[in-house]
């Protein structure tokens, strides 16, 4: 999760997948105000974007980035294939798949990724809290969902995130090729995990609280 410091040391989140997040008890970040604006008058689907580099390059960048739709040039002059990419990212749900639910692989996998960026109004910690679908009772809920992260097995380094239960997503990919991938997470019990209650190869829930 990206914290967004912003005046006042107020703290702010990075929300994955949830469109409803921003309109129910959080505000959304100045970063994203023009965006945010124009959202909010024609209530259109989502803010932005999961941006990230490949899945298939070892010296990538690992952090997920939340793009607005309209990008800004300013210096424009070069056309460049040997720096660092952005670009967006897609869904696997892979041995997941469960039909009709959030890990639904015929209805995410390969499908583009949605986010949006909320600022959580008079609070000043946002922790998402893996394995949890609640937080505790002087915690405020602002999601919950499934914990996602790349594949171990591809080069890429990448991160834990926390996607909305009911994910939503953008235009379908053809290949995986130049792809930042998100897979479910699944608990692993390597000797000191605490199984049970953990159970190896289940699928792990999370959810964000801030206070
Ligand atoms: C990953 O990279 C290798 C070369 O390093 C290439 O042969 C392969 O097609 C790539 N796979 C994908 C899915 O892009």
């Amino acid at each position: 999760m990206v914290i967004v410091l912003v005046f006042l040391v107020v703290l702010g989140q990075e929300v994955y997948g949830n469109k409803e997040q921003c309109e129910n008890h959080a505000v959304k970040a100045k970063l994203f105000d023009a965006i945010c604006s124009e959202i909010k008058q024609t209530r259109t689907k989502s803010e932005g974007f999961v941006g990230g580099a490949s899945h298939n390059d070892s010296g990538s960048q690992v952090n997920m980035l939340c793009v607005p739709t309209q990008p800004q040039y300013a210096i424009n002059n070069k056309k460049a294939d040997n720096h660092p990419w952005l670009g967006g990212t897609i869904y696997s749900m892979h041995q997941m798949d469960t039909p009709n639910t959030a890990l639904d692989q015929s209805k995410y996998t390969l499908y583009g990724i949605p986010c949006t960026v909320c600022r959580a109004r008079d609070k000043t910690s946002v922790i998402m809290i893996p394995g949890r679908k609640e937080c505790t009772s002087d915690w405020e809920k602002e999601y919950n969902g499934y914990l996602f992260g790349g594949n171990p097995k591809f080069k890429s380094g990448s991160e834990y995130v926390c996607i909305d239960e009911v994910p939503e997503r953008r235009k379908k990919a053809t290949s995986w090729s130049e792809k930042p991938i998100l897979k479910p997470v699944h608990s692993k019990c390597n000797e000191v995990m605490p199984c049970p209650p953990f159970i190896d190869g289940r699928v792990l829930t999370c959810v964000v609280c801030s206070k």
